[in-house]
């Protein structure tokens, strides 16, 4: 059976880290098998780090505060990807702007807690959250070089009804938890 490599950027908990390994890592699907053939982060003390070696996973530290610019260090991360064989690069809570230098090299997608086009950036939870809006949501969307603007792959929604935010939070990562390592399987699984 073919196998698909994948890469995997982040920089906090990494909770949806974990469930692509869960999921997606070393099992087979109907047309390919998928292996996680890379994993970077830009914080060397992210939680993440740890969940990875539950599962034998060393993971590439590229602190961006050691590259001179953006450019510099996006360079560093698609070189490491490339050399892995990583044909999809998956951005699970990666909190870093990438630059053209990044999103013209590699074919990657971006996990985002909000239904986009709605509330891009850091703060898209508790934006949501406060709008006047009666639905929250996710996203899984193609990375361009602009922020969380690339062709969207997948959402899904929930109604708000009288949920504090730390329960809309708490149901935005349930979520995220289910979309992102089904979106990577659609994928890969029905390229052709
Ligand atoms: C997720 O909510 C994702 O949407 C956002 O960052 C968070 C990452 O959480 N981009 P975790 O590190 O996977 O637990």
């Amino acid at each position: 059976m073919v196998i698909k490599k994948i890469a995997i950027l982040f920089s906090g908990s990494g909770s949806n880290l974990e469930k692509i390994l869960e999921g997606v890592h070393g099992r087979s699907f109907s047309t390919c098998k998928i292996e996680v053939a890379c994993l970077i982060c830009n914080k060397k003390d992210a939680y993440g780090i740890q969940r990875a070696k539950k599962y034998g996973l060393e993971t590439t530290i590229i602190e961006h505060a050691n590259y001179e610019d953006r450019e510099s260090f996006d360079r560093k991360m698609v070189e490491v990807i490339k050399a892995s064989g990583a044909q999809l690069v998956v951005l699970a809570g990666f909190m870093r702007i990438l630059t053209p230098e990044f999103t013209k090299n590699v074919n990657a997608i971006n996990l985002h807690p909000s239904l986009l086009p709605l509330f891009k950036g850091a703060h898209a939870i508790e934006d949501s959250y406060n709008s006047g809006m009666k639905v929250g949501g996710i996203s899984v969307h193609y990375v361009n070089e602009e922020l969380d603007a690339g062709e969207i792959i997948a959402q899904e929604c929930f109604k708000k009804e009288d949920m504090n935010l730390e329960e809309f939070e708490e149901k935005i990562h349930a979520l995220e938890h289910k979309l992102l390592p089904k979106t990577i399987i659609d994928i890969l699984d029905n390229q052709k």
